[in-house]
């Protein structure tokens, strides 16, 4: 009788023991890429600001700039390196390197140095057989390159379309999807497809951001022609896989100061990557406090991951919203007009329940307002107001 308690005991700890071991198994059934960018990723990359005219000084100061300035302790975390990093040619065995004098010391020890400050490194390619400035690039190259970038220490891979000799669109980046998840490393994928084969629809299986449109400009037209191509993407966009209308001009100086502020705001509201596109070790203390702006921040890392969307358009006053995983929304106040504007919402009109308070927070001003549902502001020209909304009281 002892004999057969012991064993029954003995098998029952079998069974514990092994079901302990394989519950990971059985319950993360998510693919690699599904646990990464669970909100939209934020960094910097070289290219608005630096275009071909980089090299590893300039990466390594980024990378302290990203510390010292504060903009890593609010979530920056990428350090892309756009087009150019690479040698004009493959290396005897094939495999991708990095120019010798811009670049001497590799891109390992660049990532271990980005790693060294708490941050992750980026970098580019095209899946073409060139990259968009003529180096080689990794068409039919995929498995070796990602096997190289995961070598290194690559934490996000810019995946761009250039010289792709008409090949099919999907096929091509699920063939780098596929490379960069058999490297075993959690490798962001960022596909750079320009919009042109409607990517909202096949991308969010294989990538974690697709770009939705050509090139960003530094200028306000630029960001409004964006912002215009993103209506109707929001319920493509989801925790892992985002809409990418492309990186930030904010402090490149082809805006003003309430137009930086805008396409920031808009950015955030759009749960869009927060890539600065600026020269972080010389920016002034307003593009600092704009790329910082935590509460604005919040509003795009918030982790529901809705995309925002356009509510009202009155042709050049716009409001847009995205709900929140708390029940509150952030609201976007859009003047695109030449002169200023005064604008308001009710509460009950972006869908919020009916309360009788609210609490309306803005989040340029940090300053706090109860009212009965209005949502207003006198927004300048070519600027934004931005809430957050909050109701207090039970319905009625
Ligand atoms: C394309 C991309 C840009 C940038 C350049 C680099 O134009 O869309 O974001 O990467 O190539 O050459």
């Amino acid at each position: 009788m002892r004999q057969k308690n012991a064993f029954s005991i003995f098998y029952l700890a079998l069974v514990f023991f092994l079901g302990l071991a394989l519950a990971p198994q059985l319950f993360s059934q998510k693919a690699p890429k599904d646990k990464l960018a669970l909100t939209p990723p934020m960094g910097w990359n070289s290219w608005n600001r630096f275009g071909c005219d980089i090299n590893e000084k300039l990466i390594r100061e980024i990378a302290e700039a990203m510390v010292t300035s504060g903009m890593k302790d609010v979530g920056y975390t990428y350090v892309v390196i756009d087009d150019c990093w690479m040698a004009p040619n493959r290396d005897k065995q094939g495999n991708l390197q990095a120019d010798p004098e811009r670049f001497p010391s590799g891109i390992k020890a660049l990532a271990d140095y980005v790693h060294s400050k708490g941050l992750k490194l980026g970098i580019y390619s095209s899946a073409g057989t060139k990259t968009c400035q003529g180096y080689p690039a990794s068409l039919d190259h995929e498995e070796n390159d990602a096997k190289k970038f995961a070598e290194w220490g690559v934490d996000y891979l810019k995946y761009d379309n250039c010289y792709n000799q008409g090949r099919d669109a999907v096929e091509r980046y699920q063939k780098m999807k596929k490379a960069l998840e058999a490297t075993g490393r959690a490798i962001v994928f960022s596909i750079c497809e320009w919009g042109q084969n409607r990517p909202w629809l096949w991308a969010p299986e294989i990538g974690n951001l697709w770009r939705t449109t050509g090139d960003i400009q530094n200028s306000w037209e630029s960001i409004m022609y964006i912002l215009d191509q993103q209506v109707g993407l929001s319920k493509y966009a989801r925790p892992g896989a985002w809409n990418d209308p492309d990186m930030l001009q904010v402090g490149n100086g082809g805006m003003t100061t309430t137009e930086d502020r805008a396409h920031f705001s808009l950015w955030c509201i759009l749960a869009a990557p927060l890539m600065a596109g600026n020269d972080l070790r010389h920016m002034t203390e307003v593009t600092r406090e704009i790329l910082t702006n935590k509460e604005a921040i919040k509003v795009n890392q918030d982790p529901a991951g809705i995309q925002g969307y356009k509510i009202r358009d009155e042709g050049n006053q716009e409001v847009w919203i995205k709900p929140l995983k708390s029940g509150d929304y952030a609201v976007l106040l859009l003047n695109r007009g030449e002169k200023s504007a005064f604008i308001v919402i009710q509460a009950e009109k972006i869908g919020m329940p009916q309360a009788s308070k609210y609490v309306v927070r803005n989040l340029w001003s940090h300053k706090e307002e109860i009212t009965g549902g209005r949502i207003a502001a006198r927004v300048p020209s070519h600027g934004i107001a931005m809430f957050r909304v909050h109701s207090v009281s039970s319905p009625r």
